[in-house]
């Protein structure tokens, strides 16, 4: 079986399309009981209607495929679903609902999905969702010919009557977790899961396949909308230089560690620059490769301040969790000298719900080399604190006051903005280490699902 990009499937001679899962479910994997959602949350309702009905070309629509019971579930205002080409299987022969406009009535999944591969479908479909209920899911929601899994994770565990299977993640991996919303005092967030790729495909759009409004979700997208900002309209304050003033990006934490997938970000330089940092060390012959914390002011204050601070941050995130100070400063708080200020982040932590999040200030950092290297350090930084602490990793969040490009390298960035980004990898901690922030080497520190 093949599969591409225009949702075309070839299963020996026959076509069948492939198409995408769209659900909601509790902690469990539940998605209703007595046909009814076990929650009213009109965001997450929003984000369905959205993703299966937006096109990008106007004169096409999607279709989506749901199971006899899910039509029967759908409330009557909205059913059909407007807008979409609504598919609903069924093995009995005598259901009478082929009558509305827009509906289709399959009796197998490969039916309609052949069907949906000819014309007219074949041209007029643009994408093809399937949207449950469990009956359906439990076949065709890991199956080879589903490209991704669009799945509303909701943080709740009520009785429910129909289950979807858990998403096989050696088969899938992130693409997007949104950062969690509460909705009617319902935590939830968005993610989406994408096939694995076990080959390198040069396609640089290899994900295109995806709703538009989230391929465009991928946080790698805030690093390449500052560099394309700062390119385009960043002040020339001198010749060398573009920049710009007052920048923000936050990165999600909880599912997927984002080193960057446009260009080579050195991971074992991020490990030991990490390690360094941790261990107060400042040891020249260990930092050959990377040069952002090797100023005279930087080792200075490493050596003397910086172990100290760490082990009050996490003493606070331990026994006070809602310190409103909880700072990791490269300021010597004894004796603060600006002229003696190194080229450090300001770091601050925050506790809530069980999670460690992170926001970093520097005042000014280079944009094509230095930040992704300290979005990937940082992150990594809060990451092993939330597991010293018992925590999950939350968010990290950095603001820069001045990012600059050295006009050298605008042309290695703009080829840089032709690529698409690829699934951020997987940070894996080795659990077995007893949990001290001292306590870590490189190898306890594994990236899993690099493409
Ligand atoms: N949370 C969500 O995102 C979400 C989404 C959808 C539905 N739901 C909920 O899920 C529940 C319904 O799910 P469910 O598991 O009970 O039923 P379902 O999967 O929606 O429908 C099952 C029926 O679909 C037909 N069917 C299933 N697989 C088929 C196949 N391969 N070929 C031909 N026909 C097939 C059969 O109909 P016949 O018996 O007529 O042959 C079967 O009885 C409701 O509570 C609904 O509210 C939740």
């Amino acid at each position: 079986m093949a599969s591409g990009n225009n949702g075309q499937s070839t299963f020996s001679s026959v076509t069948r399309r492939s198409y995408q899962v769209v659900i909601a479910a509790t902690r469990d994997m539940g998605l209703g009981i007595d046909m009814k959602l076990p929650w009213d949350l009109p965001r997450e309702h929003t984000f369905f209607m959205d993703v299966t009905t937006r096109t990008s070309d106007p004169k096409k629509r999607n279709a989506t495929i749901m199971g006899r019971k899910s039509w029967e579930a759908t409330p009557l205002e909205i059913r059909p679903l407007p807008g979409r080409l609504n598919i609903v299987l069924t093995k009995s022969s005598c259901l009478d609902i082929a009558i509305y406009e827009n509906v289709m009535v399959c009796s197998s999944m490969e039916s309609a999905l052949e069907l949906l591969a000819t014309e007219p479908y074949s041209l007029s479909i643009e994408k093809v969702f399937v949207i449950g209920g469990g009956e359906l899911l439990r076949n065709y929601m890991n199956a080879p010919s589903c490209d991704a899994i669009h799945l509303t994770e909701i943080d709740i565990s009520v009785p429910c009557d129909a289950f979807a299977p858990r998403v096989d993640t050696s088969q899938y991996c992130p693409w997007y977790s949104s950062f969690p919303i509460v909705e009617n005092g319902i935590r939830y967030c968005f993610n989406t899961y994408v096939r694995r790729k076990n080959h390198i495909c040069l396609e640089t759009k290899q994900y295109s396949f995806l709703p538009k409004m989230v391929f465009e979700r991928h946080e790698e997208f805030s690093y390449l909308n500052l560099v394309q900002n700062i390119i385009s309209s960043g002040d020339m304050n001198d010749n060398t230089t573009l920049s710009k003033f007052g920048c923000q990006m936050r990165f999600n934490l909880r599912k997927t560690f984002p080193l960057l997938t446009t260009k080579k970000v050195f991971w074992l330089g991020v490990v030991n620059e990490i390690l360094q940092l941790i261990s107060g060390s400042t040891n020249l012959k260990e930092k050959e490769t990377n040069h952002i914390w090797d100023s005279d002011e930087a080792k200075e204050y490493f050596s003397s301040q910086e172990f100290s601070q760490l082990s009050d941050v996490i003493n606070k995130i331990k026994n006070n969790p809602h310190d409103q100070r909880i700072i990791l400063s490269p300021c010597n708080p004894l004796n603060f000298n600006l002229s003696v200020y190194p080229c450090q982040p300001f770091a601050q932590f925050y506790v809530a719900n069980g999670e460690l999040s992170c926001q970093i200030y520097q005042s000014s950092t280079e944009a094509s080399l230095q930040i992704p290297f300290t979005i990937a350090a940082y992150s990594l930084l809060t990451c092993i604190i939330a597991h010293v602490c018992d925590l999950i990793a939350g968010d990290f969040i950095h603001v820069i006051g001045q990012a600059h490009i050295n006009k050298s390298h605008v042309n290695a960035i703009q080829k840089q903005l032709q690529i698409s980004p690829k699934p951020f990898p997987i940070l894996k901690i080795n659990r077995e280490k007893k949990k001290k922030i001292d306590n870590f080497e490189a190898s306890d520190f594994e990236l899993l699902g690099i493409i």
